[in-house]
């Protein structure tokens, strides 16, 4: 997608040879109109799917699914990493591990949002390892729903996020796809 790769070089900062800041669009400050064109490349991709439902995880996987479950029709569900007082009955929960972070937590969606039988688009902001979407995904199955695609906003192809998800069965879209972030250069595949 031309104008995200346009977005990543003009307002990217590359932190290393593994991280790409992008709080400029994507994770602090947001622009609704790239999450809109997003929304729209992945609706475009996904539309013949029969998707009844988006599922992302907070914070940052929420800009970019809401414009995606807006352009589809359908209602976006965000797993939750925190306790919250209201979210309390029936969770379906995963346990991520972030190799970035080095540590695990719990995700959780409430069983009340998701059904048996529904389809399911993931959309998340980056893709590194692939934990938060096999996560979302062992959730989506828990409720007896189907994963019908993965949408991914920025993709480090070389770690082994894509690997693991195909690997699992899944079809990943990536709007961006980086091959190195070396010498300081974003590198796009193509
Ligand atoms: P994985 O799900 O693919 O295994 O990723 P990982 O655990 O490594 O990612 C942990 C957090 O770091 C996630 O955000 C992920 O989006 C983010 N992340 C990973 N690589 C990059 C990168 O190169 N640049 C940026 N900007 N973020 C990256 P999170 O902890 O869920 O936070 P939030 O942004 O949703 O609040
Ligand atoms: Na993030
Ligand atoms: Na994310």
């Amino acid at each position: 997608m031309e104008q995200l790769k346009e977005k990543i070089r003009e307002q990217g900062i590359v932190l290393s040879e593994q991280v790409l800041k992008v709080d400029a669009f994507l994770n602090h400050q947001v622009d609704p109109l790239l999450m809109q064109q997003i929304g729209r490349e992945f609706a475009r991709r996904f539309r013949d799917q029969g998707i009844d439902k988006v599922v992302t995880l907070e914070a940052s996987g929420i800009a970019p699914a809401l414009m995606t479950a807006l352009e589809l029709g359908v209602p976006l569900v965000f797993a939750r990493k925190h306790r919250s007082l209201t979210l309390t009955d029936n969770l379906l929960t995963a346990r991520v591990y972030s190799f970035t972070k080095q540590l695990e937590s719990t995700v959780a969606i409430s069983a009340s949002h998701l059904a048996a039988g529904e389809r399911v688009l993931i959309v998340d902001d980056f893709l590194a390892n692939g934990q938060a979407a096999l996560g979302l995904g062992a959730i989506v199955r828990q409720a007896g729903a189907s994963v019908v695609g993965i949408g991914i906003v920025i993709e480090k192809s070389f770690q082994p996020g894509r690997r693991a998800l195909e690997e699992q069965g899944y079809r990943v879209e990536s709007l961006a796809r980086i091959t190195s972030l070396a010498g300081g250069q974003v590198r796009f595949l193509d």
